[in-house]
């Protein structure tokens, strides 16, 4: 039976747009809902585009009210009856019971090789470790910020003149490719590892 998949975003959406495109002929998943928690997402006007039903939860209502926020998020994203979860730049922490929900069932794209780099700006905490190698992960999303198990990751190498933005540029469309396959293969059930060097 065809999967249905949840796409959450806060932004640009590029990589939900390459979710969504993925999704066609004998895949084995069809995109149900593009949420955002940020009105003003660019990707919202993307999703729409391409004839994907669209929801915003705004966070900021809720304040500090993150279980408020957070129920109301699950309400929405219940109503579209996902089998998969996919977080595309979602730029808020889930909570635990957020994620218990929906554990096995939830991806992320992180840009950085993980366990490297959790969190925020990773293409400048590569370059100031000099590093000679960054990338980007898949992972299945648990408790742990970034911490999940590792279903895919493409390498790419770093140059001297490199910058935080070069990094981020080369490595966009590279996100958009490895999520697409990783997506694909776990709506199929296969949980085995992508790894590719660009
Ligand atoms: C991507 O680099 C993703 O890895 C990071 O946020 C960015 C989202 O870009 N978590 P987009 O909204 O998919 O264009």
């Amino acid at each position: 039976m065809t999967k249905r998949v949840a796409i959450l975003i806060s932004g640009s959406g590029s990589n939900m747009v390459s979710l969504v495109k993925s999704m066609t002929g004998d895949h084995p998943a069809r995109a149900a809902l593009v949420l955002s928690n940020n009105p003003d997402a660019a990707g919202l006007a993307k999703a729409q585009a391409l004839g994907i039903p669209t929801k915003v939860i705004d966070h900021r209502p809720f304040g500090k009210d993150r279980a408020g926020f957070e129920g109301a998020l699950l309400t929405a994203v219940t109503d579209a009856q996902p089998d998969i979860i996919c977080l595309a730049g979602f730029m808020r922490i889930l909570t635990p019971d957020f994620i218990a929900a929906w554990e096995g069932k939830m991806l992320n794209i992180h840009p950085s090789l993980l366990p490297k780099y959790k969190g925020l700006n990773t293409h400048a905490r590569t370059i100031a470790a000099g590093d000679r190698e960054h990338g980007c992960s898949v992972h299945e999303v648990t408790a742990e910020l970034d911490g999940g198990p590792v279903l895919g990751q493409t390498i790419i190498d770093v140059a001297a003149d490199d910058t935080a933005e070069s990094l981020a540029a080369r490595l966009l469309p590279l996100e958009h490719d490895l999520y697409a396959k990783v997506l694909r293969r776990f709506a199929a059930g296969d949980r085995s590892k992508i790894i590719t060097r660009a």
